[in-house]
């Protein structure tokens, strides 16, 4: 059984993007410069945003951070989104979810222009990764696809379950394995909470995306020997055993799971690492206008 760990290179990767930055100064190139919109207060929005920033800055981008309070009018917000859309300066930004009740969050992605929408949650970027053109596509996808590609898992051939039907998981990610190409080209089932015979179904997989949201939902009997399991799982779970009166549990009972597998990621420390560096990976490809020319 061998590792997938994320955090190894989720920092290789940060330190390509520097590189790269590095050669667009040399180069007096334009520094790519990532938005980020935050309404509200929420604890885990602000440390996730927080992080954002700080990731753009390790890697020589340039950020900004614009802060609303909960009581912002979707009006404003949607006139803050176009300002961003016309502002040349900013290659990309995303708007942080949650939003609050009153605003139509919808509304709000609709209204990002698609070539600047790094988070790849406008329809048209979901739309082109469907029909397979150059797109923008979420972190969570992108950086399992990522983590398959530096570790040289075929997916070619394949039989990958997926283990969930969320707009930015489980839609995506199993569009992005059965396209035509390489880390592509796999026979896909998406399996979900109206799902007959899960557990038989999940035990034929070469491959299981786990993106349930449900701790500890998959077991050793639902894994076929030499499988490899990607778990997108991270919900807070109530433990005695550390300080903060909480561990981030995955989708899959870790210790049981493990052994019967190839290549596994871990929680912390498998998928997680890869979301953010997804984004500057985006962002960057926003800056040099390689999806939209
Ligand atoms: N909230 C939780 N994850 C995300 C994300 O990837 N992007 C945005 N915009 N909001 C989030």
């Amino acid at each position: 059984m061998q590792l997938i760990d994320g955090k190894k290179i989720s920092i290789e990767i940060k330190a390509e993007i520097a590189q790269e930055v590095k050669n667009i100064k040399n180069n007096g190139g334009k520094i790519p410069h990532l938005a980020a919109i935050l309404v509200g207060h929420d604890g885990g929005s602000e440390t996730y945003v927080a992080n954002k920033v700080k990731s753009c800055e390790e890697v020589g981008f340039k950020s900004t951070l614009i802060c609303f309070e909960d009581n912002v009018t979707e009006k404003e917000l949607l006139s803050k989104v176009n300002e961003l859309n016309n502002n040349n300066g900013i290659d990309g930004f995303i708007v942080q979810l949650p939003l609050p009740k009153h605003i139509n969050k919808q509304a709000v992605i609709e209204a990002i222009n698609p070539c600047k929408d790094v988070d790849g949650f406008h329809p048209v970027n979901i739309g082109r990764t469907v029909l397979g053109m150059p797109s923008f596509v979420s972190a969570t996808p992108f950086g399992i696809i990522e983590l398959l590609k530096r570790y040289k898992i075929q997916t070619s051939g394949k039989h990958c379950v997926v283990l969930g039907r969320s707009n930015i998981v489980g839609r995506p990610i199993s569009i992005l394995l059965s396209q035509k190409g390489s880390y592509g080209d796999a026979t896909v089932t998406v399996l979900h909470s109206r799902s007959k015979y899960l557990e038989q179904i999940c035990s034929t997989a070469d491959i299981i995306i786990a993106a349930l949201g449900q701790p500890e939902f998959v077991k050793a009997n639902m894994v076929k020997e030499g499988a490899v399991v990607i778990d997108v799982g991270t919900t807070r779970v109530k433990s005695k055993l550390t300080k903060s009166g909480f561990k981030i549990t995955g989708d899959v009972k870790f210790d049981e799971v493990a052994p019967k597998c190839s290549f596994i990621t871990p929680v912390p420390g498998g998928v997680g690492p890869m979301t953010i560096v997804s984004l500057l990976k985006n962002t960057l490809l926003a800056s040099k206008k390689e999806i939209y020319s």
